[in-house]
């Protein structure tokens, strides 16, 4: 079983990388292999509603990164995806990650996985950015282990925010008894 971690703010170490991090340390602790990535500095173009995947089965823009990530939410079994509340919803960035998915929903390419969604916001809005990650995990036929919702401003303050932490940390231990289960 291999757990990825997609933090899909601009900020490589900030707030949503930190609440997605929390579950993941949880499942390295008990020996279960992660990976982490942050969209940071990743090039992903926009889906051009060209149609063209419908034959293809697969995103026909070739000059960014959303290839490389994507190849490794395909060879995971749970997703956490995580973004930062935008006005009330997730960023751009990770938006046009997940609009570029629907090459692979065709084939439900990305169907039985499961999947965990991360918001973190300063104010409100998290609850409409927690809809749209899950709208996209159920789009995708992920099945639901939960989902966090954090509250930070600055870098770092998601961290002081323990109900959040502990929410975070009771999602690793659920992956963790999933893993050990499968593994009986
Ligand atoms: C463009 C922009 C829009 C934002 N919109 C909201 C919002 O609607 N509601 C809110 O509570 N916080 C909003 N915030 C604050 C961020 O959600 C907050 O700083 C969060 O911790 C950022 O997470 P990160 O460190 O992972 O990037 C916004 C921040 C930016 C830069």
């Amino acid at each position: 079983m291999k757990v990825l971690g997609i933090s899909g703010s601009m900020r490589k170490d900030g707030n949503t990388a930190d609440l997605v991090n929390v579950i993941l340390d949880r499942c390295h602790a008990h020996g279960i292999k992660t990976e982490f990535i942050s969209l940071s500095g990743k090039k992903i173009h926009p889906c051009l509603g060209c149609e063209k995947c419908k034959e293809k089965k697969w995103c026909v823009i070739e000059n960014d990164d959303w290839d490389d990530v994507i190849q490794k939410v395909l060879d995971c079994d749970v997703l956490i995806i995580g973004s930062p509340t935008y006005y009330y919803d997730v960023c751009g960035h990770l938006k046009n990650f997940i609009d570029r998915t629907y090459s692979l929903y065709h084939d439900r390419k990305l169907a039985g996985r499961k999947g965990v969604a991360v918001a973190v916001q300063a104010h409100k809005g998290a609850s409409r950015t927690i809809q749209t990650l899950e709208g996209f995990l159920s789009t995708h036929e992920f099945s639901s282990l939960g989902c966090v919702k954090g509250k930070g401003y600055h870098k770092g303050d998601v961290l002081n925010d323990a109900e959040a932490v502990q929410n975070a940390q009771k999602i690793g231990d659920k992956i963790v008894r999933l893993v050990k289960r499968n593994h009986h």
